[in-house]
């Protein structure tokens, strides 16, 4: 029984000390000490010793089962610190790595336009205004002079919120106009870029929702020269130094005299060319002298005071300096395209 006790020993000890994982160990807990485990097996013998030996062996397998517990909890406690150490060493973070770089994107090509227009705008003196795109149809149309027959007022054309017709989409950024004025504060010297909604089917120059940049002058004694001298200077900013414009008579409810300003192709000088489909000019924007019943309607006094405005296609400008050939491609974020700018 010594014997057996002895094999017992040694081969618990070893096996104990070779053990490589948790669960191993206490499956050899189990096979050693278990109810039906081998030091168990080798007690049941007990009944065959002597009186005498019957003690001294209960002594031995006593500190046997002593020494194998020890043993079993010695290697749990080094196998938990030889885990911790693997996790540490795992999950060491090598701070003198080089990181992950992200990639961050960049202005849309249309808003560098627009922020060089706010730029040169700003340099003149001038507010950056915002205003409402879901608008009454009194200021978006009735107060710029523009009455109940006119057809942009179609159900066909613009984008309705109510049956009575008084709650719409924007179709221009006229309107802003029309809010600066019965701000009460004069002079006025505004630009007002935002989104207008009109509802034409997409295809490569029309778009339902597209944007314009509108501005406006009430002063005294403002003329329309100030008109001219103020958009040539913008043109020239834009297109470069001596570029050259004209203004064609036209027609808007909301300013008298009313006009639309070209300027001569800045790609081919005036002979024609692919960028102003071969008619030498392009048009750049529409404007006019702010009419006297707009002004009165808004609370001032157009005996006293006079100003102009205009408007413009941010999108049509933009297309204009990227040789951009189809507005789609600036509303569809395709990263390709725009990537390029
Ligand atoms: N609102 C006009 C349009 O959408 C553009 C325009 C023309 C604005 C003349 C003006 C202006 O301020 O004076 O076609």
């Amino acid at each position: 029984m010594k014997e057996l006790m002895q094999g017992l020993r040694e081969a618990s000890i070893k096996a104990i000390s070779e053990c490589g994982s948790i669960e191993e160990l206490e499956a050899l807990r189990v096979k050693y000490l278990g109810k039906k485990g081998e030091l168990t097996g080798i007690l049941r013998q007990m009944g065959k010793l002597s009186a005498e030996e019957r003690p001294i062996m209960g002594q031995l397998a006593n500190k046997l089962r002593e020494d194998i517990e020890n043993a079993l909890e010695e290697s749990k406690n080094s196998l938990g610190e030889k885990l911790m150490e693997a996790k540490l060493a795992d999950e060491t973070i090598d701070v003198t790595l080089p990181g992950v770089a992200h990639k961050s994107g960049h202005k849309h090509p249309m808003y560098n336009v627009l922020d060089q227009i706010k730029d040169i705008f700003i340099g003149m003196g001038f507010e950056i205004v915002d205003g409402p795109e879901v608008e009454l149809s009194d200021y978006n149309f009735t107060k710029l002079n523009i009455d109940g027959g006119h057809p942009s007022r179609e159900w066909t054309d613009t984008f309705y919120f109510t049956e009575d017709s008084k709650i719409c989409l924007r179709t221009q950024t006229s309107p802003m106009q029309v809010h600066a004025m019965e701000k009460g504060v004069l002079p006025i010297r505004m630009i007002a870029p935002g989104r207008v909604y009109r509802k034409d089917e997409v295809d490569a120059t029309h778009s339902p929702m597209f944007h314009q940049i509108e501005g406006m002058v009430i002063d005294k004694g403002v003329t329309m020269a100030d008109l001219k001298a103020t958009l040539n200077l913008v043109v020239e900013k834009i297109y470069g130094e001596g570029t050259v414009t004209r203004f064609r008579p036209h027609h808007f409810p909301f300013t008298e005299p009313s006009c639309e300003m070209d300027i001569q192709c800045h790609k081919c000088g005036g002979k024609g060319c692919p960028t102003c489909k071969g008619e030498g000019w392009i048009e750049v924007l529409g404007a006019g002298m702010v009419h006297p019943k707009v002004l009165a309607g808004c609370g001032i006094d157009p005996d006293e005071y006079s100003g102009w405005a205009f408007g413009m296609g941010l999108e049509r400008l933009a297309m204009g300096e990227y040789k951009i050939n189809d507005l789609r491609l600036i509303f569809e974020n395709d990263i390709r395209f725009l990537e390029q700018f």
